[in-house]
């Protein structure tokens, strides 16, 4: 449905702003405006602005800007359509249905919805009743307390055939099985479907119940049941626990899918709500996008099994033609036969946080994939190899990220060649740290994921944010890149255009040639990379301290040397994390390691954020 610019502009106009945002952010009044910290930037001093009368927010800060739509939309990932109708709600009006067709839908819809939650809240009695003492004591086995039943609304269904149906006798079976919580055959009477379950259920982005997946208690197939595809429940369009994610995201900056229900209420018993989970299905375009308005980065957190490690690939090609610089995918592989809810279980919220320090970006994942899926002894073999690489980079729409990934896996698929080459191969020494000839199979490497862990880091690196701020300064200080080059060519930066402003200074530096104003003005001639000078360069107080046009120039100088080193420590420290959250869980020592790193990582953080705007 699309609405008239009108009606949007007269709604806009009805709400008041600031009672849209109040509900989520603490306000305080500031002259004709409104003052907070801002809910899209972590911050501990306020540059969040609302203004009633222009009916717009702005953060200082982070840039966020917006209206009441863009609001809802961003800050708890609503469709549009739904804040719109929100919004609608809150002011009185109504909005205006397309066609008939629609408005019956809408009303079908909203009926539905009440059937759904009746359902839901019958569900939740059930389980402290007589009947429900079973599945109560499984919650318990479990470590589900009752927190997180209330918070995730877990119910029982009792083991009759007309146990719920006899409840909602005051809703029409004819609702009921729309719902999908009747089955039908035939004219026969209809009977619940779900039965002696623990009943888990599934929210919209507005916290509706939309649906449910109901667990067996005992062992017996299916383990879990779900609802099946309703007016209101579509499978590939929700994640479970999409709306508690939401908010819980934009605090963590971070945003973890995993496999299943029974994750997402783990890892949130381990102090990690920012998690959703598919419905039992591989990750859809739709789910993608839904995911992307929350994060730019989501990690998928997946079991180190075949079937977990399949699915990551097959989200992580589904991904490439949708990517862009603020749109990619993470991942992160669990240990064997652990899954997120295990690793809460057995190492608390340390062990599943070791593992998120250091997420594989998606340009290491399906390098890895495509590395290890076919031996590589032969030249075709290779060239298979090569054109798998190709094929991936080319399903890249945005033309200068497809540069991107196609030189970074050829430069690697070209160290790789050469190491492949057997003449270059004498066994044993040295080469063994390295992997092993197996013969038919060609090269095979050591396969760490620990070492891939840490390559991941490698490209994730310094944040785009900072990886900007860093350009800034170093085309002004292009001396330091030739000074501080062996951590520079080490550690990338999370900004194409910063990337490439890096590695044109730093080939430039390595050729030899000279680095004065004159050599540096033809690469910043770039367009791209002048715009993002001019976003990097603060002003009074603001940004790092190297950029700010109150450091004195050699305090700037000083100071971009000094985040460089400590943006160095940092990588080291990731790398270390990683090698050593893999050996988790069969070395004693690793425990005390991770938790020497873990802390030696904060301290880190803690100084960087000496060199930047106090904000
Ligand atoms: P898992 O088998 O990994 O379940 O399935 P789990 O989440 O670890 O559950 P527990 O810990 O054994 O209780 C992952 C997800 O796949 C879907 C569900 O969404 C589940 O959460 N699934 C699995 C089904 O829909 N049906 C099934 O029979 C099994
Ligand atoms: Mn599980």
């Amino acid at each position: 449905m699309t609405l008239s610019p009108a009606f949007l502009d007269e709604l806009r106009a009805r709400v008041t702003l600031s009672s849209v945002i109040a509900p989520y952010v603490k306000l305080t009044r500031a002259g004709r405006e409104w003052k907070a910290c801002c809910p899209f930037h972590n911050e501990k001093t306020p540059s969040f602005t609302v203004n009633d009368e222009k009916h717009f927010y702005h953060c200082f800060g982070c840039s966020a800007h917006g209206d009441a739509f863009r609001f809802l939309t961003d800050s708890r990932g609503l469709p549009f359509m739904d804040a719109v109708k929100e919004l609608a709600a809150s002011a009185g009006m109504e909005v205006p249905a397309a066609d008939p067709r629609g408005r019956e839908r809408a009303e079908r819809q909203a009926t539905l919805h009440d059937v759904m939650a009746a359902a839901q809240r019958w569900f939740a009695e059930q389980l402290h009743t007589p009947e429900g003492a079973e599945a109560l004591a499984y919650c318990q086995r479990r470590g589900i307390g009752g927190g997180a039943i209330q918070r995730f609304g877990i119910g029982f269904a009792p083991d009759r055939r007309q146990a719920l149906r006899t409840a909602l006798a005051s809703h029409t079976d004819a609702k009921l099985i729309e719902g999908g919580l009747l089955i039908q055959v035939d004219d026969k009477e209809p009977y619940d479907r779900f039965r002696g379950r623990l009943m888990i259920p599934i929210r919209d982005a507005r916290g509706r119940v939309i649906g449910f997946g109901g667990r067996i208690l005992g062992a017996g197939e299916p383990k879990y049941l779900n609802s099946p595809e309703t007016p209101l429940f579509d499978k590939g369009s929700s994640l479970y626990n999409l709306d508690r994610a939401s908010p819980a995201s934009r605090q963590a900056k971070r945003l973890i899918v995993v496999e299943g229900y029974m994750d997402v209420i783990g890892l949130d018993r381990g102090g990690i709500a920012e998690a959703v989970a598919p419905n039992g299905t591989a990750l859809t375009e739709r789910q993608l996008e839904l995911l992307w308005r929350l994060d730019p980065s989501p990690i998928l957190c997946l079991d180190g099994d075949a079937a977990g490690q399949k699915a990551g690939i097959r989200a992580a090609t589904r991904a490439l033609p949708l990517l862009g610089p603020e749109r990619t995918l993470s991942f992160v592989t669990l240990p064997q036969g652990q899954d997120p809810d295990d690793l809460v279980n057995s190492g608390g919220r340390d062990a599943v946080e070791a593992l998120l320090q250091a997420p594989e970006p998606l340009v290491d994942r399906l390098w890895r994939h495509e590395r290890d899926s076919t031996p590589l002894a032969t030249p075709e073999q290779r060239a298979g190899l090569k054109q798998r690489l190709l094929d991936h980079a080319a399903a890249i729409p945005d033309r200068s990220l497809s540069q991107l990934y196609r030189d970074e896996w050829m430069d690697r698929f070209h160290a790789l060649n050469r190491r492949e080459r057997p003449a270059f191969t004498p066994g044993g020494g040295s080469q063994q740290r390295r992997g092993t000839w197996v013969k038919g199979r060609g090269f095979v490497p050591p396969e760490p994921p620990a070492s891939e862990g840490a390559r991941a880091i490698a490209v994730s690196g310094v944040d785009p944010f900072t990886a900007r701020a860093l350009a800034a300064g170093l085309a002004r200080f292009p001396d330091l890149v030739v000074e501080e080059a062996g951590i520079l060519s080490a550690l990338p930066f999370a900004d194409p255009a910063a990337e490439r402003l890096k590695h044109r200074l730093l080939d430039q530096a390595l050729a030899g040639g000279n680095l004065d104003s004159a050599a540096v003005a033809p690469i910043l001639a770039d367009t791209e990379i002048d715009r993002l000078l001019q976003q990097a360069l603060g002003g009074f107080g603001k940004g790092f301290s190297f950029n700010r046009i109150d450091t004195e120039p050699n305090q700037a100088r000083a100071d971009l040397r000094a985040v460089i080193e400590l943006l160095g420590d940092r990588h080291e420290i990731a790398q270390g994390l990683a090698e050593v959250s893999a050996r988790l869980m069969d070395d004693p020592q690793a425990v005390a390691e991770q938790h020497r790193l873990l802390l030696a990582n904060q301290e880190t953080t803690k100084r960087l954020a000496d060199y930047s705007a106090s904000d």
